[in-house]
């Protein structure tokens, strides 16, 4: 005798990294465990009415609670964070346990499962960011870490509190190599914006519009090149992260041109803002987009999405960076509007990533379905060894799963569950948004937010299951 679903989701329009094929899904004990026309009854029926189905969204860059200098502050906690993540379809979240210089990385790790515990809404596993790689580190704690499912880490070669010289990213990238883990890279040459932050700063030329022209897109192409360099010299692949535009994607270009395993990430701001949302005049409201690298402009905007299309890209992902604009421990801090070189950098994207490359991207006819599914979800769990459990719609993976409603919508801040008091996409129309959200078969986003704090669950990361950067899957 078959056995009852616990669940059963109805006429959907099943779009996966592969194919869009109309089937039920069957979910048992928090996974899908059947897929087809007509399944049997399950104790509850959720009908999908032919709207489309995809899998929950992995973001795979995100800062939740990631400690910064006092007074600054992130926004978003295990709490906040996830909570917006589910009302905006991503149902698995992979944050930053970051080293403090000085700090040993298993303790950075167990205090940022402390932050975690008890509060996430759906699944996370932690990235490392490694910013003191000493020999303890390179010779101990990586490696065991790195063995224990934190197989993945992200290096800075820009700001003071974070960044390693070329021999220590060659010294941690070893470490990716021997032990196989996937090495995240924030390319940006640290020197030259130093350089030019302390030129603009002589001019006076201190308003949140010159965070932009202190990282020029020569830096990141500068950076990117010697990083894929740096890679090629130890023969690891590796992961720019948050990519922004033309130059930088020539250099991806031509490291795989030249059979080099490079991976690359972009994120909505490098689609959706410009240079210009920094401010075209020396008000301080730019500030709520400054992030790093900056927003370019409609020209890399247009490289960006073609990228998106042709597999230059592998992920994509918010890098939500969450600070309140007004108060003071954002981007205020202490309450005051101060010189770019310290207004904290990041922007809030986690709740709004999938509803903006939905609606732009699909629906506006640039992608197609297939190949968002594996930008938001196929691709970030294979990188970071989590699919096909994540990421996947597929027996035996874990229910977690999206029905999209298509319809017009403006996006507000105020209907958004982050604990940011601003969106930078605010009155942009969308074209869809999730409809439900479920995560191990339980619905938590229906146009209601159903918490379950603590239940979300921390995920041990396999090795990464990607193919050669740039094939399409
Ligand atoms: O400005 C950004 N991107 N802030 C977040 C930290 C990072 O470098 O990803
Ligand atoms: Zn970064
Ligand atoms: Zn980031």
């Amino acid at each position: 005798m078959t056995e009852r679903f616990d669940l059963v989701i109805r006429n959907a329009r099943v779009a996966t990294a592969s194919d869009v094929f109309d089937a039920d899904i069957g979910v048992k004990g928090g996974r899908i465990a059947g897929l087809g026309l007509s399944l049997a009854a399950g104790d509850r029926e959720l009908d999908a009415r032919g709207r489309v189905v995809t899998p929950g969204g992995v973001d795979a860059h995100c800062h939740l609670d990631q400690p910064m200098a006092p007074p600054v502050r992130m926004a978003d906690d295990f709490d906040s964070g996830t909570r917006a993540a589910a009302c905006g379809g991503t149902t698995t979240v992979i944050p930053f346990a970051a080293q403090e210089k000085g700090q040993s990385l298993r303790a950075a790790v167990a205090d940022y499962h402390r932050r975690a515990d008890g509060k996430a809404h759906v699944d996370y596993a932690f990235h490392l960011i490694v910013s003191d790689p000493s020999p303890t580190v390179l010779e101990e704690e990586l490696p065991t870490l790195i063995a224990e499912g934190y197989t993945s880490f992200k290096v800075y070669m820009t700001y003071d509190d974070l960044k390693l010289d070329d021999g220590q990213i060659l010294d941690v990238l070893s470490v990716a190599r021997q032990q196989g883990a996937m090495a995240m890279i924030h390319a940006e040459n640290a020197d030259a914006i130093e350089w030019l932050t302390r030129r603009l700063e002589a001019a006076g030329r201190t308003a949140p519009r010159f965070h932009a022209h202190a990282r020029p897109m020569l830096v990141e192409r500068e950076a990117t090149h010697r990083a894929i360099s740096l890679a090629e010299l130890v023969d690891v692949p590796i992961l720019i992260v948050h990519v922004s535009g033309k130059e930088a994607v020539e250099q991806i270009r031509w490291a795989r041109s030249h059979g080099l395993r490079v991976y690359a990430e972009t994120c909505p701001q490098y689609l959706f803002l410009t240079a210009e949302d920094l401010g075209l005049d020396d008000s301080y409201k730019g500030a709520r987009c400054v992030c790093s690298p900056p927003p370019r402009d409609a020209s890399n905007q247009r490289v960006i999405w073609d990228g998106l299309n042709d597999g230059l890209f592998t992920i994509f992902s918010s890098d939500h960076a969450p600070f309140r604009y007004e108060g003071d421990d954002g981007k205020k801090p202490a309450g005051q509007e101060v010189p770019f070189r310290h207004i904290p950098n990041g922007i809030p994207g986690i709740e709004t990533r999938l509803a903006l490359l939905y609606s732009e991207g699909v629906l506006g006819g640039r992608i197609t379905l297939e190949k968002f599914v594996e930008l938001v979800a196929t691709n970030p769990a294979k990188a970071y060894g989590l699919h096909p459990r994540k990421g996947s719609i597929a027996i035996g993976a874990d229910a977690d799963l999206v029905v999209w409603d298509e319809g017009e919508r403006v996006l507000r801040n105020q209907d958004l569950h982050h604990n940011v008091d601003y969106t930078p996409y605010e009155g942009r129309v969308l074209r869809a948004w999730p409809g439900i959200t479920l995560v191990g078969g339980e619905v938590v986003w229906d146009g209601q937010f159903h918490p379950r704090a603590g239940q979300g669950r921390f995920l041990v990361c396999g090795k990464p299951t990607l193919g050669p950067a740039g094939a399409r899957t």
